[in-house]
């Protein structure tokens, strides 16, 4: 099946103020309290940049990079981690960043994983959640926007490895009918 850009979902201008309405949720629940952000990658890379330039505690920024294997435009619930942390994360606070969650079987394994690091707390944040097609219990304590059950792409997000450059949320459409 073949995909190709089709209109704006959300524009630059809402993405601001999405991001700033987090930053200030996040700043006041940890007051000055050290924050370790995990960004994802790849998909993270902008939201997480724009988010942490408005946090005011100190910050310790760490990636890890991990690869859910598609098949078109469904995750298969795969997760491999291609990068891990390179600093020790236990008794810190700590924050994954992410670009989104969808059947959410990335998120729930990354925060399995973390906690067996002992953190001193660890909460998620997402820059969108598409709660229609979640295929386990996983809640964001962060949420920026709630989508409808659309591919999106920019801001980050990719398909197949391209568009992330795009400063506006975009839906890809199929151009053979179904998904
Ligand atoms: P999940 O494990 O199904 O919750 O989603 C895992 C990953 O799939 C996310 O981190 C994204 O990289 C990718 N993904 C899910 N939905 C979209 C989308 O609409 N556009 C781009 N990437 C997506
Ligand atoms: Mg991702």
């Amino acid at each position: 099946m073949a995909y190709s850009l089709g209109k704006i979902l959300i524009d630059k201008d809402r993405i601001n103020q999405m991001v700033t309405r987090m930053a200030r949720q996040i700043s006041a629940d940890y007051k000055d309290e050290e924050l370790v952000v995990v960004g994802i990658l790849k998909g993270s890379f902008i939201f997480m940049a724009d988010l942490v330039r408005q946090l005011n505690m100190p910050i310790i920024i760490d990636f890890m990079s991990v690869s859910s294997y598609f098949e078109n435009t469904r995750s298969t619930g795969i997760v491999k981690i291609i990068k891990d942390l390179d600093i020790n994360i236990h008794d810190k606070h700590v924050l994954i960043v992410e670009d989104i969650v969808d059947s959410g079987l990335t998120l729930s394994h990354l925060k399995e994983l973390l906690m067996t690091k002992d953190p001193r707390s660890l909460k998620l944040c997402v820059a969108f959640d598409k709660p229609d097609r979640r295929k386990t219990q996983i809640e964001a304590d962060y949420v920026g926007m709630v989508i409808p059950d659309e591919f999106i792409v920019g801001y980050g997000l990719d398909y197949a490895g391209k568009y992330r450059n795009l400063s506006d949320i975009w839906i890809m459409e199929s151009d053979g009918g179904n998904k």
